[in-house]
């Protein structure tokens, strides 16, 4: 039978290879979303992949969320806790709300996917926790303090999984991608992308698509030694 795999922001950008990706090699895919109806439409009527609404900042909607996938699809074999966002400001013009919208998505976002999923892979011996951290977790960024703290976490929480999860048959990991040319990054401002890219070997964006065979591949059985790891795919950004 084919494994489950759910996708947090699995609707759109680097989510949406994801889904699709893990769709091709065999996978009952779930796809979340957080308001964006209409790309959640349209990419379902493309994909045949089943798209669920729910805000990963808040507990009790995550866990409403998951039962129902779970009433639909089975249990969840893989998840990919991958929903993010930015609010960008210099340290000295972030205001609270910035820091904890940040916090509560990208951070506490990643708690509430994966805790209510973790006891059934632990009884059923069996788990692929994949978390979509970010080259800024890695090295910091201008204007990310709130965004760096959270994808930092991210790490965290992996290695700290890891260590839970390895004797229940149950593997952690994340992969940290450079800059890829989704919906997030193309809402920068021209000048300052370019400037991005400049500092990018590669000389390029990363395609989400280059990030999809990460997941793909840390889900497989193929990766099963590989646990508390860090994927950086950054076109040469940067070391870790
Ligand atoms: N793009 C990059 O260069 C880059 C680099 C490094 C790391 N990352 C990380 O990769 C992940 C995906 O980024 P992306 O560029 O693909 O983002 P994106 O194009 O902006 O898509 C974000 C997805 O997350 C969903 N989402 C946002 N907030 C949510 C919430 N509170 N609850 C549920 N779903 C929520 C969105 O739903 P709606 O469609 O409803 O808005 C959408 O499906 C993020 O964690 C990001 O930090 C991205």
């Amino acid at each position: 039978m084919a494994r489950t795999a759910l996708v947090t922001g699995g609707s759109r950008g680097i989510g949406a290879a994801i889904s699709t990706a893990l769709k091709a090699a065999g996978y009952s895919v779930a796809a979340t979303y957080a308001g964006n109806d209409e790309a959640a439409a349209k990419f379902t009527e493309e994909t045949g992949i089943k798209t669920y609404k729910w805000n990963v900042a808040d507990y009790d909607e995550s866990k409403a969320g998951i039962s129902q996938v779970e009433a639909d699809l089975g249990p969840i074999d893989v998840v990919v806790a991958n929903a993010g966002i930015t609010r960008d400001a210099p340290f000295h013009k972030m205001s609270p709300e910035q820091w904890k919208e940040v916090i509560d998505t990208n951070l506490t976002g990643v708690f509430n996917t994966v805790h209510p999923i973790w006891p059934g892979m632990r009884e059923r011996k069996f788990g692929r926790v994949i978390v979509i951290s970010s080259v800024n977790g890695q090295k910091g960024q201008f204007a990310q303090v709130n965004y760096a703290a959270t994808k930092a976490g991210d790490l965290g929480i992996v290695k700290s999984l890891a260590q839970e999860g390895a004797r229940a048959g149950i593997t952690a990991n994340a992969i940290c991608p450079g800059y890829i040319g989704t919906d997030m990054v193309m809402a920068v401002p021209e000048k300052v992308r370019e400037s991005i890219i400049a500092q990018i070997p590669a000389g390029r964006l990363g395609q989400p698509e280059e990030i999809a065979r990460c997941v793909v591949f840390l889900a497989s059985d193929d990766s099963d030694f590989i646990n508390g790891s860090t994927i950086s795919a950054n076109g040469a950004q940067f070391f870790s």
